[in-house]
């Protein structure tokens, strides 16, 4: 779609990144932490004081301890983070459940280890999770399962309620959950991330993974981490020392002073509350109808009163007829299941959501 959007050149809402720029102040401290010689390799799990600062950060809000120095790895972003997990544990022949809309990194790399991806189908619009449908999933082949709240595509969060589930589910079997949550940044409506790590035995099955790109507005640096008990972590290293090995060091000095402020991770959430917000109501009489965002900087919506062409066509017409891309939720399906939904990225200038509310209008 966002081949298709700069062929005909038009506003793409499609892929996740923001179209404003990282705040000044984190650029300088790359420029800084470059012209003071921090070009050489960082340490393989990341530099000690950047774990150290995530350490505090996770303790802070989260109330859950990780040691800095087994239980924290720098990695080149979630992605590379979510690959690793997956093949330091998954064998052929394991089973690994996932919900599908799902994020598009996680079934390609379980299918690379010869596993067998145990796809659940959530329902728009609310996309809740039926637990009793996920406990009859688990078989003594469950190896893991992945998770991924705030949610992309579907801008759903989990509750504690669903945590609890979760938790029960794999209490007493050797099942890891990986839990991407990217967008533990970006919640709304006074809501509250719940992580993994907040629930004691959930922590000690998890590997959790976070992006910087996703919390700071520069997706195209690619560094994150991944946060998990050190019998976990151990495993994680030995193929992260492998195919990653050491990851941008200029940045992670950078990082560590920059969230030294709390302001610049906790205002997240209220900078994109706005931009939702804005974009909600520019679009409020239009045909499009969806339920507002939880979190993350994605907005589903339901263009059925509009057209009942499938949402792949309809998504290439939006793009050639009327300038405007968004992405198609089949995509996000194994079986393409479609749903009449499409997914906006709001996580752009307030110009940018007014030029793509117009053309919304206007359908
Ligand atoms: C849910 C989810 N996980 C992981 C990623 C990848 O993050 P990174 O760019 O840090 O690899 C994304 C990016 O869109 C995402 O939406």
């Amino acid at each position: 779609m966002g081949q298709l959007a700069h062929q005909h050149n038009a506003l793409n809402l499609s892929q996740g990144f923001p179209d404003f720029e990282s705040d000044p102040e984190l650029i300088n401290l790359v420029t800084e932490a470059m012209k003071k010689g921090h070009n050489q390799y960082a340490p393989m799990p990341g530099i000690y004081s950047l774990r150290e600062q995530l350490a505090l950060k996770i303790k802070k809000l989260y109330n859950a301890n990780y040691n800095p120095a087994t239980e924290i790895t720098i990695t080149a972003g979630a992605t590379q983070a979510i690959f690793t997990a997956i093949t330091a544990f998954v064998r052929p022949g394991d089973e690994v459940i996932l919900f599908n809309p799902a994020y598009d990194c996680y079934q390609p790399a379980i299918e690379l280890c010869g596993a067998i991806p145990v796809n659940i189908q959530l329902s728009a619009p609310k996309y809740a999770i039926n637990w009793s449908e996920v406990q009859s999933k688990i078989t003594p082949k469950t190896k893991m399962i992945v998770i991924n709240t705030p949610h992309n595509p579907c801008g759903t969060i989990w509750s504690k309620h669903d945590l609890i589930n979760l938790e029960n589910c794999i209490r007493d079997t050797n099942i890891i959950v990986l839990s991407d949550e990217v967008y533990e940044h970006i919640v709304f409506d006074d809501q509250v991330h719940e992580s993994v790590c907040k629930f004691s035995t959930l922590k000690s099955h998890s590997l959790l993974v976070a992006s910087f790109g996703k919390t700071f507005h520069n997706t195209g640096w690619k560094v994150g981490y991944c946060a998990g008990p050190q019998s976990l972590m151990e495993e994680f290293r030995k193929v992260h020392q492998f195919n990653v090995f050491s990851v941008n060091h200029p940045i992670q000095i950078a990082l560590t002073s920059y969230l030294k402020n709390e302001e610049n991770y906790l205002s997240i959430s209220n900078l994109y509350q706005q931009k939702r917000d804005y974009f909600l109501e520019a679009i409020e009489n239009s045909r499009f109808t969806g339920i507002p965002s939880q979190g993350t900087y994605f907005q589903i919506v339901d263009y059925s009163a509009i057209s009942q062409e499938n949402d792949v066509d309809f998504c290439k017409r939006l793009i050639i007829e009327h300038k405007l891309a968004a992405i198609p939720l089949s995509v996000f399906n194994v079986d393409g299941l479609d749903q009449y939904q499409l997914r906006f990225c709001f996580a752009k200038k307030e110009e940018t959501l007014y030029k793509a509310a117009t053309i919304i209008s206007t359908l």
